[in-house]
């Protein structure tokens, strides 16, 4: 058989902790092979595993058929094996062409060749549909382009087999689609793929095979044309999985949240948020729907404290909240998920457990007189990581070590046990595993069963419109309209977020 790579009876170990308990993969020449398992499962662990990130404490790997010793990256690299991470590993003070020769710099009588650098980074991105600014600083650039440029790294130091580690978890539905061209290209092009995700669209969409592993053992590989998205689900977590949440209609009360004429610029200086207004009622979801870059980002940042104002008006529960300090928009009851967990979600090099106080340490029962209480601080902690599912070595894990989707159900978990009376959540599911999906959207609805008002921002519409119990399309700067989810479709929807009014798309108005 032509394999490329053969991980076989693959152990790793953390402490005590066995994240990958014999778990083999084989991937064949020219084919996608997904990777699928619950978050935590260990997929990410058996990928730097692969790219000699950690040395597994038992079995082969095997590289076109010779077994190998990938001790380090370099090696990974010198066997053609490139990978792109969940969280990116770019130098933000850099260029494009500057990220991707670090390591492998061109030199000219010992001095780096920046031009023949560029040269060489446009052909490859011609070559392979990568549209990228060679000279654009990588701080400058979006999150799809970052990734562009951690793929141009892997062809650059010629890899044939790419290794993807959630790609499309950070990607709005357009780069999605362009991203999954990308990967037909490399295929066309010779590289074998192995790519994770928790979106089983995409694995029926663009994979040939899929491994499955669930709590760090492996299931099984199966075909992916032989199978469907229900069985799919149902190997990786080991029971059925609902798609579409249960819920009864909303019995909406007073505002909670009201916004008016509210003006935000964005870091750039130019005007995103141009005289919105909105209204967030307790009892009822609201979801913002539209296409990334129209003032969703700057919006909740704007409400929770986290970017200046230019003018307007937010408030909570009827108090004034225009420019206020997150802490004071905390204790003003607002709760947030915010859409970039490593910056503003989470300290990384903190305990998980100080990381469930860090809007409230300061605060009886964690703290008092002036004295944290780390009794109560794990106890907490120890409470949260079992209701919301957290899956953690201990409480006492840096928030590091947790998998991207865990890191994500803390930040979840802690938000909503505060029991904010305004929670807002920007893509909140973004990275988690379907059963964690299904889990996360109850909690919003018994939140909104509770009385609270919920602010859903998500770039998925079939989240939009499973968990909203009203639409506010935003576009430009605005709410354009605002739809009953059991009245609309993604295509109306899709033609309200490109701007056109409720009759062009065909709404009764
Ligand atoms: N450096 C580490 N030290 C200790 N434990 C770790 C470390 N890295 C990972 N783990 C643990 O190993 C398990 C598997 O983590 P991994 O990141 O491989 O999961 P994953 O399948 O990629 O999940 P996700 O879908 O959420 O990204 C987790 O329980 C995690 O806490
Ligand atoms: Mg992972």
């Amino acid at each position: 058989m032509d394999y490329v790579i053969e991980m076989l009876n693959i152990r790793k170990e953390f402490g005590n902790f066995v994240a990958n308990d014999n778990i083999t993969l084989q991937l064949k020449k020219g084919e996608i092979h997904a990777l699928l398992g619950e978050n935590g499962a260990g997929k990410s662990t058996l990928m730097n595993v692969l790219f000699g990130l950690y040395q597994p404490e038992a079995g082969e790997i095997r590289v076109k058929g010779k077994p190998v010793k990938i001790t380090d990256p370099n090696v990974a690299n010198d066997l053609g094996i490139g990978m792109v991470h969940q969280h990116f590993m770019l130098v933000d003070v850099f260029t494009v062409t500057e990220n991707i020769i670090l390591g492998r710099e061109i030199t000219k009588a010992g001095r780096i060749d920046i031009k023949k650098a560029e040269q060489e980074v446009r052909e490859i991105s011609e070559r392979y549909g990568l549209a990228v600014d060679p000279q654009a600083k990588i701080s400058d650039i979006s999150v799809g382009m970052q990734q562009r440029v951690e793929i141009l790294k892997t062809l650059y130091r010629g890899a044939d087999i790419l290794i993807f580690d959630e790609p499309t978890a950070v990607l709005t539905p357009q780069e999605i689609k362009e991203l999954m061209q990308i990967l037909r290209t490399l295929i066309k092009e010779g590289k074998s793929i192995i790519l994770i995700t928790h979106k089983l669209k995409e694995i029926m969409e663009a994979a040939d095979r899929c491994t499955v592993i669930r709590k760090g053992k492996g299931i099984g590989t199966v075909n992916v044309s032989e199978t469907n998205p229900n069985e799919l689900a149902s190997l990786m977590v080991g029971r059925e999985v609902v798609f579409k949440t249960e819920k009864t209609e909303a019995k909406p009360k007073q505002d909670v949240l009201e916004v008016k004429d509210l003006v935000v610029k964005d870091s750039r200086g130019i005007t995103v948020v141009d005289g919105l207004d909105l209204s967030v009622r307790s009892g009822e979801i609201v979801g913002i729907a539209g296409v990334d870059g129209n003032g969703q980002t700057e919006l909740i940042e704007a409400i929770t404290g986290l970017r200046k104002s230019e003018s307007g008006s937010v408030k909570v529960n009827g108090k004034e909240l225009f420019n206020l300090s997150p802490r004071k928009v905390t204790e003003a009851g607002v709760g947030h998920i915010p859409q970039d967990r490593h910056k503003h979600g989470l300290v990384l090099n903190f305990p998980i457990a100080e990381n469930m106080v860090l809007q409230n340490y300061y605060k009886k029962p964690f703290s008092k007189n002036g004295i944290l209480d780390f009794k109560a601080i794990y106890q907490q902690a120890k409470r949260l990581i079992s209701e919301f599912d957290v899956r953690t070595p201990s409480e006492t894990a840096l928030a590091r070590a947790l998998s991207g989707g865990n890191q994500q159900k803390a930040i979840i978990g802690r938000e909503i046990d505060r029991d904010p009376d305004l929670l807002i959540a920007a893509q909140p599911t973004r990275g988690l595993d379907v059963g964690a999906i299904e889990f996360i959207h109850k909690r919003l609805i018994e939140q909104r069963d509770h009385g609270k008002a919920v602010l859903l921002v998500s770039f998925e519409l079939d989240e939009i419109m499973n968990v909203s119990d009203r639409i506010a399309v935003i576009y430009e700067g605005k709410i354009v309209a605002i739809v009953d989810p059991k009245e609309t479709d993604e295509q109306e929807l899709g033609l309200l977020m490109a701007g056109s009014n409720r009759k062009e798309a065909g709404a009764n108005v």
